[in-house]
């Protein structure tokens, strides 16, 4: 293929890509967001495979098959609740690709007869483009770890942590200039060092982010595989690649800024890994008894109230409940209940997980209402149902210091009259904070599956 005519590919992939981006924005236009996405990816592929001076394409061509394979069984099997979780690897993978295309472009002969500035700028070229790439690999690996359960989700602080982090960035800014005065490939030990030293800060920054934080954290390492996909683009001299890596990169920024001023954490603090966001002093002592309530009862509060407000969180999407809440909500607004949802903007596993599990179900758009459109009617409120949701209805995030979720803003379920809190034990949610919640003199446990509970409280009502 000639260069124009890739090059004009390329310019009408970014193109798409951009049109791909803007109408993932809502939810009308989002399905022909994932369509321009996919055009866009399969022009940009082609065009590449068959540039000039690219060589093997039947190896490119059962690479890709096997992978399409990969990727088809992958996203077949998984649940929406593990998608957090595939994000996160697959960041992973974005960033060893990173890594890989760093030494092998260390290592071209073409690019290691490059002279003068050229050859400065390939350099350092290649020591950013890695360094991003190990933090990226190794942080998307533990925040994998931490959303599989595999890590535990509690933020790992040792004292000295932040001087740790800025001395091992200072010895990667002299290893560069090492490596940038070598020549041929006598670099490459400084890269290897540099490259151990990048995937410890990677782990180390995200350890030390608490569950809470976690919807940052992914949002983040996002970000970081856009750039790492831009150096890597920078180093194969890939004008695609660089726009690609650049738009995933800002809109990953982009999202972690929303998604820190919902949470109400500062963004630098939780780039730079929980910087001045240890909790303080003693976890505050939990007061109250728990008290629980059968399905019977719950459905003769939910007879006598008049104002309702349903809570979900991810137990809601574990439990696949969506579909019976909806027909209990239907059953009692035919009964003439006011019934409205609350959504928190990190409930679930994903941004906007309620919402698309809620869409899924058919709720109309105009009874699911943000958490700043509930919060002051919760007074007004008479039972609230909080359904598989803990970290996005506890007080401690409004009361007490010591907890890690101690300022992100909260659903204030509380003020209601009752709150039934509907899950399958005492355990914590994804922070690993208790819930002062449970204990509240107006609040009531109803244990058991979400699903079960309410088809069996849907029984009760239509009885
Ligand atoms: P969580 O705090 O994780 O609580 C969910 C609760 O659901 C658990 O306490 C669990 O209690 C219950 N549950 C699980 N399976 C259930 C089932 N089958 N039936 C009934 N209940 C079930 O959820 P949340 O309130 O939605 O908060 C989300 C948390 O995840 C926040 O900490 C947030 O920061 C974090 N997070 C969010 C995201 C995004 S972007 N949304 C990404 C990563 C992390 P039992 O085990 O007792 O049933």
């Amino acid at each position: 293929m000639a260069i124009g005519i890739q090059t004009a590919a390329y310019l009408f992939a970014s193109i798409l890509f951009i049109l791909s981006l803007g109408s993932l924005s809502s939810q009308e236009s989002a399905k022909r967001g994932v369509f321009y996405g996919i055009i866009g990816m399969a022009i940009a592929i082609i065009a590449t495979v068959l540039g000039e001076g690219v060589a093997g394409q039947v190896y490119i061509l059962v690479a890709i098959a096997i992978a399409s394979v990969i990727g088809l069984m992958l996203a077949r099997k998984v649940e929406m609740t593990s998608m957090p979780q595939l994000v996160a690897i697959l960041h992973s993978f974005v960033g060893l690709a990173a890594v890989l295309v760093g030494f092998g472009s260390y290592m071209d002969p073409h690019t290691q007869s490059l002279q003068g500035a050229a050859h400065s700028i390939h350099l350092v070229e290649v020591f950013i483009g890695i360094f991003i790439g190990a933090i990226t690999f190794t942080g998307s690996i533990i925040a994998w770890g931490k959303l599989e359960g595999k890590v535990r989700s509690k933020a790992l602080m040792y004292p000295g942590r932040h001087a740790v982090n800025i001395i091992l960035l200072l010895v990667c800014i002299v290893l560069g200039v090492l490596f940038a005065q070598q020549e041929g490939t006598g670099g490459l030990l400084y890269l290897y060092i540099m490259t151990a030293i990048a995937s410890f800060i990677g782990v180390m920054l995200v350890m030390a982010i608490g569950g809470g934080d976690m919807p940052v954290v992914v949002s983040m390492l996002n970000s970081y595989s856009g750039w790492a996909a831009s150096a890597a683009g920078f180093m194969l001299g890939n004008d695609l690649l660089i726009v690609t890596g650049a738009l995933v990169g800002s809109s990953g920024a982009i999202l972690s800024i929303h998604m820190c001023h919902a949470m109400n954490r500062s963004f630098f603090s939780v780039i730079l890994g929980g910087f001045g966001n240890a909790p303080k002093g003693e976890a505050k002592a939990i007061e109250g008894e728990v008290t629980s309530l059968n399905h019977e009862e719950v459905a003769a509060l939910l007879k006598e109230a008049k104002s309702i407000v349903i809570v979900p969180g991810y137990g809601m999407a574990v439990a696949k409940a969506q579909y019976p809440i909806y027909d209990m909500v239907q059953t009692l607004q035919k009964a003439g209940k006011k019934v409205r949802f609350a959504i928190h903007p990190v409930a679930g596993r994903l941004p906007g997980h309620m919402n698309v599990l809620l869409a899924e179900a058919n709720v109309p758009y105009d009874i699911v209402l943000e958490m700043d459109e509930i919060n002051e009617d919760m007074p007004n409120t008479d039972v609230v149902m909080v359904i598989g949701a803990n970290d996005v209805v506890n007080p401690s995030a409004q009361d007490d210091p010591a907890s890690s979720i101690y300022g992100m803003p909260v659903i204030e379920v509380w003020k209601a009259e009752k709150v039934i809190i509907m899950k399958r034990s005492m355990s914590a949610g994804y922070s690993g904070e208790d819930n002062p919640l449970f204990y509240k003199p107006n609040s009531e446990m109803l244990y058991g599956d979400a699903k079960v509970s309410v088809e069996k409280i849907l029984g009760y009502l239509k009885a």
